[in-house]
């Protein structure tokens, strides 16, 4: 959506969460009251719960803080403004990450963090849509480069998901958050946020990722993710309504922070750090892998950020992909 089209500039005055009656948008918009309604109503398609009452207008029940470059550059630390060459907020794109997957080859030496209001073709991982409605997530992705091979840099989502508990953290959750192998973020068992990371490896040692964040933040009830999965907002953790920008700060500072020291620190650390949030230690699950699936009990991670399984003769196996659940009894 185009900062100059109505429906956005609708948003600069329902995002107070305040109504506003169809007469007066219409007046301070210069617009019919056709063309308002006609507004509301390209917003609701693209998820924002807008809410038309008789005789008192429209509204966004809890509002909705849209992305500010300015309020999230006030809270970054040093290391952050230091680290990262570029922050860039689009309003619409298919997907940030391969936003940046296409920058990386105009500019293969930026790191860049990319924050989008809407994604027309969000990524999820196994090959699923990521579907977030505007304005209500944090769809954010990371260009970083590692002087290493890929191998090295095995474990990176790992400990890109320490850097997400730890920013939750930092913004006042400190209770109910754990980790499902290798890269969920839950919340009371349910789904708060994913990541999706791509690596381009060049021959001479040179490892370019970008690391995809989807968080929920304010998602309206409504069929989300393909994932079967329970899924979970911040705003239902917190008591105030979501801080977007400062929260997005908050991420960004940890996800740098974690980037840099990443490649010089032990795997080990991070694993150490991961296995205090492990959602599945000691359960009955289930692993689907690309050969079938296998069941056993979740025995923890390897030293190299594999998934370890006992399985039924007791032997203890690792796994380097595939996605696990719970055993259903
Ligand atoms: C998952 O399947 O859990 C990972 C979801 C990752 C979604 C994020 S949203 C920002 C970035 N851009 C994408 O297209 N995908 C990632």
């Amino acid at each position: 959506m185009d900062k100059q089209t109505t429906a956005y500039k609708l948003l600069a005055y329902l995002s107070d969460g305040d109504f506003h009656s169809g007469e007066q948008l219409a007046q301070s918009l210069k617009l019919t009251r056709t063309a308002v309604w006609k507004g509301v109503q390209q917003l609701q398609a693209l998820g924002v719960d807008v809410q038309a009452v008789t005789g008192r207008g429209y509204r966004i029940p809890d509002g909705i803080e849209l992305l500010n470059q300015a309020l999230i550059e006030k809270n970054l630390c040093a290391t952050t403004r230091e680290l990262l060459d570029q922050l860039i907020i689009l309003e619409n794109v298919s997907s940030t990450n391969d936003y940046l997957l296409h920058v990386l080859k105009e500019k293969p030496r930026q790191t860049m963090a990319c924050l989008a209001e809407y994604q027309t073709k969000g990524r999820g991982r196994h090959g699923r849509h990521w579907i977030s409605s505007f304005a209500s997530g944090c769809c954010l992705s990371l260009l970083w480069h590692f002087e290493c091979g890929p191998n090295e840099i095995m474990g990176l989502s790992l400990a890109m998901g320490v850097a997400i508990v730890n920013a939750l953290k930092r913004y006042g959750i400190s209770e109910g958050i754990a980790l499902k192998w290798p890269n969920d973020i839950l919340w009371q068992g349910r789904k708060l946020a994913g990541i999706l990371i791509e690596m381009i490896a060049e021959s001479y040692g040179l490892c370019s990722v970008v690391v995809g964040i989807g968080l929920n933040l304010q998602m309206p009830a409504q069929p989300h993710q393909e994932l079967s999965q329970p899924w979970v907002n911040l705003a239902d953790i917190v008591e105030q309504p979501p801080q977007r920008n400062y929260f997005i700060a908050l991420l960004l500072n940890e996800l740098v922070q974690t980037l840099r020291v990443f490649s010089s620190k032990d795997l080990d650390e991070f694993i150490a750090e991961w296995q205090q949030y492990d959602s599945l230690l000691g359960q009955e699950v289930v692993l689907n892998t690309a050969s079938g699936e296998v069941l056993g009990v979740m025995q923890g991670i390897s030293s190299r950020g594999e998934l370890l399984l006992e399985t039924h003769d007791g032997k203890l196996s690792s796994f380097a992909h595939g996605e696990v659940s719970i055993k259903k009894s």
